[in-house]
């Protein structure tokens, strides 16, 4: 199985995605996670990336196109979950070609559906585990010990992009270059999964299985 979610920042696309491998036994190929990987790291490609994720704005088309093929191609024949990406034509355009040339196609685009006014809690209150990648918030997902991962990892952070200024960057960038991709995706027919994610997270996770089998992906 081959999908990609899309989404607004902090609609719960890395939420859902691990919910989604895990059922399914798929990768989790999420450009963001991939990004501050390489910023830990302190490879070219993350500090190329840096000033672009701490503005709120986009990396790239070219660096992310060849970093995400990358990460494709590293991944076994069980399939995978974009997220993140593609969040340009011109990334769609850069996915398509790499997959047509492997003959390969996406199965189904699920698209989680939030409304702005329903983000900026979402994000400013979101803690996660450096270590093991965990997502959690302090109201909506509470870990069992306040601030500490529950797998023992250790304290939970805070992302730098998650402050309000760069949460309402991120949102007009969305706007203005990442909305467009899902009607690059309805012009050519492609399989798109609309799913209210404006209510619980459980709620969110049943609706996005149930679309998921109601169209045999
Ligand atoms: P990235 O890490 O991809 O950030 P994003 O798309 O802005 O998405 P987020 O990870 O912030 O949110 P999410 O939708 O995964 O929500 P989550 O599940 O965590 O990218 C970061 C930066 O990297 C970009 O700004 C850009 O600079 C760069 N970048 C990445 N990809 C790129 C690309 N392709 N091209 C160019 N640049 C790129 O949930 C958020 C919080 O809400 C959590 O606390 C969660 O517990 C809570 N929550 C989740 N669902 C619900 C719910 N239903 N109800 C209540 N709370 C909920």
């Amino acid at each position: 199985m081959k999908l990609i979610l899309l989404g607004p920042p902090g609609a719960g696309k890395g939420t859902q995605c691990k919910r989604i491998v895990e059922r399914y036994g798929l990768a989790h190929l999420s450009s963001g996670d991939i990004l501050r990987s390489e910023r830990a790291a302190g490879s070219d490609l993350g500090k190329k990336a840096q000033s672009f994720m701490d503005s709120g704005g986009l990396v790239p088309d070219d660096l992310i196109i060849d970093m995400m093929i990358g990460a494709i191609r590293k991944t076994s024949s069980t399939g995978y979950v974009l997220d993140g990406f593609p969040r340009t034509i011109v990334q769609a355009e850069g996915l398509d070609a790499a997959l047509k040339k492997a003959g390969e196609q996406i199965d189904a685009i699920v698209c989680l559906q939030v409304p702005d006014e329903a983000i900026l809690g979402r994000m400013t209150g979101r803690r996660s585990c450096p270590q093991c990648g965990a997502v959690y918030h302090v109201v909506n997902l509470k870990p069992k010990k306040d601030g500490w991962c529950d797998k023992g990892c250790g304290p939970l952070v805070q992302r730098k992009d998650d402050t309000p200024e760069v949460v309402s960057n991120r949102l007009k960038t969305y706007h203005e270059q990442t909305a467009a991709v899902l009607g690059y995706y309805q012009s050519r027919q492609s399989r798109i999964l609309e799913i209210d994610a404006d209510r619980p997270i459980d709620s969110v996770t049943e609706a996005v299985f149930k679309a998921l089998e109601a169209a045999s992906v």
